[in-house]
């Protein structure tokens, strides 16, 4: 994997890491390009008061200068603005137990659905807090951070990654007749990032039913990424396949629990000739080598390899485990049924976790990217993309 990454943060400590490692020289890299999809990420109708108070803003601490990467690790750094409230409860220092008495914000009811259990008894904590301020998907902040730089690759190499939302809480949003060019200027307009204007009035009509009622919705993304040359991946071993290493990187999103590759579950319905997609010749498709499929019901993946047609990810998402009308738990000093505490909570994140699915693609995809055409600069990688896409236009029409 020549593209790594690694994030580091609590929730309410004072800041977010993230460290992207195996970025080629050259390529431009403003604080703004991060900011941007920190912003998007930071947006959606049925998030909670935590994102009114962070305004995302990225400082860069290595690997970039004069507005370009230098080909070391990339790392930066996202302030907590809400840090200055939690600055007690989150101190590194060592506290006297006796004199301070019970830590204050501490958790000992753990919630359904989150980390907090399983991880107080497997990390042998008293305090649920020391889990639920990692395994909190604020981490995911710095993702999207990393899948910025992703995306600013893949754009040079003339790929764009962009999402939309499809589903929530039992509604389907229609997908257009014809996409818009621009999907994610189309979905960033929208309160929810659905391109179904009609249906995202009920969506909204419904998360504020689920907001006065204590509950919570889940929903259903899709990510497309158009613009990729055939031949990314492969198919010689389980873990050089794309759809394995997309999948991977999706369902490590908090709350996803599941993932489609362009018709997904429905191709297990159907029969081969309803779902196979016929291969044609299409002179000028240079991406494809000059060959393009009638459907694209593969979701642009054939054999673990991108086939040249956009590849399209499904990407869907439990509702929010915390809810304002706490479930029932136990109370682990003693043992004694309780209610679930209730933390600060979104109602539903869906469009967010678009944006962040969105940066787990672009990861992906350009670590794919750099695997097939190397260099240790943009101009080197650009240059080995171009002569290979020479190349496969030179075998067919
Ligand atoms: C963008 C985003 C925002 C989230 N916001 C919340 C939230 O406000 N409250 C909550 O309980 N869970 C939230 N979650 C989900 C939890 O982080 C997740 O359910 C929990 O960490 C347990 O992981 P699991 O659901 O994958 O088992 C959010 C997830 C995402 C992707």
């Amino acid at each position: 994997m020549p593209l790594r990454f690694t994030t580091a943060g609590e929730s309410h400590g004072p800041a977010l890491v993230s460290i992207l490692e195996g970025v080629p020289a050259g390529l431009t890299l403003l604080a703004a390009h991060v900011n941007a999809d920190l912003a998007r990420r930071q947006q959606g109708y049925g998030r909670g008061r935590r994102m009114q108070i962070e305004r995302d803003e990225v400082e860069f601490l290595s690997g970039v200068r004069a507005g370009e990467t230098l080909g070391s690790p990339v790392a930066m750094l996202i302030r907590n603005r809400d840090w200055k409230n939690w600055q007690e409860i989150m101190d590194p220092a060592p506290r006297d137990e006796d004199a301070a008495g019970e830590r204050k914000r501490a958790v000992h009811r753990p919630r359904p659905g989150h980390a907090d259990l399983s991880g107080l008894l497997k990390y042998d904590r008293d305090d649920a807090r020391d889990i639920l301020e990692r395994a909190s998907a604020r981490e995911t902040t710095a993702r999207v951070a990393a899948g910025a730089i992703a995306r600013r690759l893949l754009s040079e190499c003339g790929v764009t990654v962009a999402s939309h939302l499809v589903h929530l809480g039992g509604i389907d949003a229609q997908r257009p007749a014809d996409m818009p060019a621009d999907i994610n200027a189309a979905a960033d307009a929208s309160p929810l990032r659905t391109l179904d204007a009609e249906a995202e009035q009920r969506m909204i009509a419904l998360i504020d039913v689920a907001k006065r009622e204590g509950n919570t919705l889940g929903g259903v993304c899709e990510v497309v990424v158009d613009g990729l040359p055939v031949g990314l991946g492969s198919h010689v071993s389980w873990d050089r396949r794309l759809d394995g290493r997309l999948g991977q990187a999706m369902l490590s999103i908090p709350a996803v629990k599941g993932v489609e590759i362009g018709i997904g579950f429905e191709a297990a319905r159907r029969t081969g000739a309803e779902v196979h997609d016929e291969i044609t010749m299409a002179p000028g498709q240079t991406r494809s080598g000059n060959v393009r499929r009638k459907t694209n019901r593969a979701g642009g993946l054939e054999g673990g390899m991108t086939s040249g047609e956009p590849l399209i990810v499904r990407v869907a998402m439990k509702p929010i485990s915390t809810l304002m009308r706490p479930l029932g738990t136990i109370d682990t000093k003693t043992g004694v049924a309780a209610e679930a505490v209730a933390e600060r909570s979104d109602v539903t994140a869906v469009p967010a976790m678009g944006v962040i699915a969105e940066a787990m693609a672009a990861l992906v995809m350009a670590d794919a990217m750099i695997e097939k055409f190397g260099g240790d600069s943009m101009n080197e990688l650009r240059r080995n993309l171009d002569a290979y896409l020479t190349h496969i236009a030179s075998r067919l029409g």
